[in-house]
């Protein structure tokens, strides 16, 4: 796994169970993409269905390789283990027709209170503001609902869309680390990080005018 996050600081014990307890819990993502919830086996179809598009599975290097339901299947076992341990979870979003709409891999590092989120949005609803809504909403749920400290973000230097999201999003670009794929293989990295605090002062900001 690449060195991330690079910011590092020890949090009490009390908030390490807490973060935990959080994400063993969590079901729904509640916010702005409704009925965003946690993946699970019998979604794998929809969701190899999304993300073996050409738009989104080179973008993201912890996909899996080949894409497909038995691979899928795995990914989100390994998140629902994730998830019980209370160290990261999948969420994702469908369409009335079943299909998936947009995923969330959560990453957490309850040690230090870092949370990173990787995700994409079904290819025909790209480039219309419904990725910034997704970001947002991510945002909104690593700060406003679990409550962590900070979030880090790494995207490949030519997603100029990731870029200009996290950017948008009030994320500081720091440097490069290298991120490793699922096969061993590794990509050069942009990295991002945000505090909660400087999350809460710019919406302060925005709301007082
Ligand atoms: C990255 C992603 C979530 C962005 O969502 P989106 O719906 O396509 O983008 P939005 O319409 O919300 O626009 C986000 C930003 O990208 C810009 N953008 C949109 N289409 C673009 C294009 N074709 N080329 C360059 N920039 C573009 C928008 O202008 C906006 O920037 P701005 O706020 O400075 O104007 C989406 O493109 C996606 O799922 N991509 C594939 C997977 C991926 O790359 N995930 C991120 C990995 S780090």
């Amino acid at each position: 796994m690449a060195d991330i996050p690079k910011s590092r600081l020890a949090v009490a014990e009390k908030e390490v169970e807490r973060l935990r307890n959080f994400v063993r819990q969590a079901e729904l993502m509640k916010g702005r993409i409704s009925g965003a919830r946690v993946a699970r086996r019998e979604d794998a179809e929809a969701l190899a269905g999304l993300l073996r598009h050409e738009s989104i599975d080179p973008r993201i290097y912890t996909m899996p390789n080949p894409i497909n339901a038995e691979t899928i299947k795995t990914f989100i076992d390994d998140h629902l283990m994730q998830r019980a341990r209370g160290d990261g979870i999948l969420f994702a979003s469908f369409n009335a027709d079943g299909e998936a709409t947009a995923y969330f891999d959560v990453e957490v590092w309850p040690q230090w209170s870092v949370v990173k989120f990787g995700g994409a949005v079904k290819a025909e609803r790209q480039g219309r503001g419904f990725g910034g809504a997704c970001g947002l909403a991510a945002v909104e749920w690593c700060f406003d609902q679990l409550g962590a400290e900070r979030i880090c973000e790494t995207t490949a230097r030519d997603n100029d869309r990731s870029i200009r999201l996290l950017s948008r999003l009030g994320f500081t670009q720091m440097g490069e680390v290298t991120s490793v794929r699922p096969d061993g293989t590794t990509r050069p990295s942009l990295y991002w990080e945000m505090a909660r605090e400087d999350w809460n002062a710019a919406r302060a900001l925005k709301r007082a005018g």
